[in-house]
Parts: C-alpha cells; structure tokens; sequence
C-alpha cells in the first residue's frame, strides 16, 4: 500500500500522460468506478462536475458513461497529462461533453457558483497551496453543490479545515473505503448541515 502511495506521491510520472494512465488503470480503477457511481447519483440532471487534478481523464469518462446528460469538466496543471485525457475522450466519442483544460486549481477558469458537484481523487497531496485551491473550488461551486475531495489518509487535514472555516461552508473529514484501499474523504457540509 505505502509502496503504491509513494508511486502515486512521484510529480514526474506526470509528465508523461500515457506512462501515468497505464499506472492509474491499474491503482485506481476500483477507484474510479466507486467515485462515478457516486457522482452519477447526486449530480442534478443536465449539471455541470468538475474533476480537480483530473489526471488522464479515467473518472471523467466513467462518469460520463454513467450519466450522459451531464457537462464533465477536467482541469490539471500538466499539459501531458491532459493530451492524453483529451485522446481518451475523443477516442470514446464523449468529447462534446467530456472537456479538459490545463489550469492551476488555485485559479480556475469557471464564473462564480458555475458549477454543480467537484470530485477529486488523489490529487490533493500535489496542491502546492492547499488553502488557495480550496477557496477557488468553494468560489465556483454554486451553494448546494457537494465537494468529494478524495485523498490518502495522512493527508494533513488542518490546511483544509482552516481554510473552509473562512468560506461559505466548512469541510468535514471522515475515511471511507473506495476500491482497493481506504482513503480520507474531505466534503463541503450541505446547506441542511451548516
Ligand atoms: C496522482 S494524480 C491523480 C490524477 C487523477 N485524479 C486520478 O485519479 O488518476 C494527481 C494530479 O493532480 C494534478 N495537480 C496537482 N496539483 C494541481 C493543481 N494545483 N492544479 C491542477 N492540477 C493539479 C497533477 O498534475 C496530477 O495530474
């Protein structure tokens, strides 16, 4: 397990989006397709979901095979790594509704309260700055949307909550076993919660 997390905590497999997508088809299938089900549920019909360090694009286009009424934006820093997402939906014949954008998360290119449901998996521990990324995801997610942030368990937590203290909604930690292994689940407390 550490063995794998170590891998997956390595920013140079990220240069190479086909090098990293053979890796992630085998971590973190069990992964994607828990997390898909999930956001196929609860995103509203017709909505908008961002992935946050959406990576080669495998959660996106599980999604989108789960729930082709939705919009699936996927934003990542590295332009190798959303080459090959892009091919992936292009390849599937999803790309009028599966699109990717190279973009820091601390500064997204979507207008306030523009999106409905933000998901992210594994991708937290690479935020260079936790509490920017945070704010910028509350900025566009509209006030009843949910925030799955999925992250490995020793991820330090105090950055999130102090940051979501500032904001509209707080966060809350709990783990949650998804595929494989068990993870942290950082989410934004719903309006009824707050
Ligand atoms: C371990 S990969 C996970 C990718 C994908 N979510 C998955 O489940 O396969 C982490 C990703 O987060 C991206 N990332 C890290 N910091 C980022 C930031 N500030 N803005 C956008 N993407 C970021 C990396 O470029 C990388 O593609």
């Amino acid at each position: 397990m550490r063995k794998v997390l170590h891998r997956i905590g390595q920013r140079h497999l990220f240069a190479n989006g086909h090098a990293y997508d053979r890796h992630a088809g085998k971590t973190f299938r069990g992964l994607h397709r828990q997390v898909a089900e999930d956001v196929a549920a609860a995103a509203p019909e017709g909505g908008l979901v961002l992935d946050a360090g959406c990576g080669t694009g495998r959660l996106a286009a599980e999604i989108a095979a789960r729930r082709p009424d939705l919009r699936v934006r996927g934003v990542d820093l590295e332009p190798g790594m959303v080459e090959t997402a892009i091919e992936r939906a292009e390849g599937a014949g999803i790309a009028d509704r599966v699109q990717f954008t190279v973009a820091d998360l601390a500064d997204l290119p979507f207008p306030d309260d523009s999106v409905d449901l933000i998901v992210s998996t594994a991708s937290m521990h690479h935020w260079a700055d936790v509490p920017a990324v945070v704010s910028s995801l509350d900025r566009v997610l509209r006030r009843e949307g949910p925030m799955w942030i999925y992250d490995i368990r020793w991820v330090p937590a105090g950055q999130v909550r102090s940051t979501s203290a500032k904001h509209r909604r707080r966060m809350v930690r709990t783990v949650v076993r998804t595929g494989s292994f068990p993870l942290a689940l950082f989410q934004r407390l719903d309006s009824s919660a707050a």
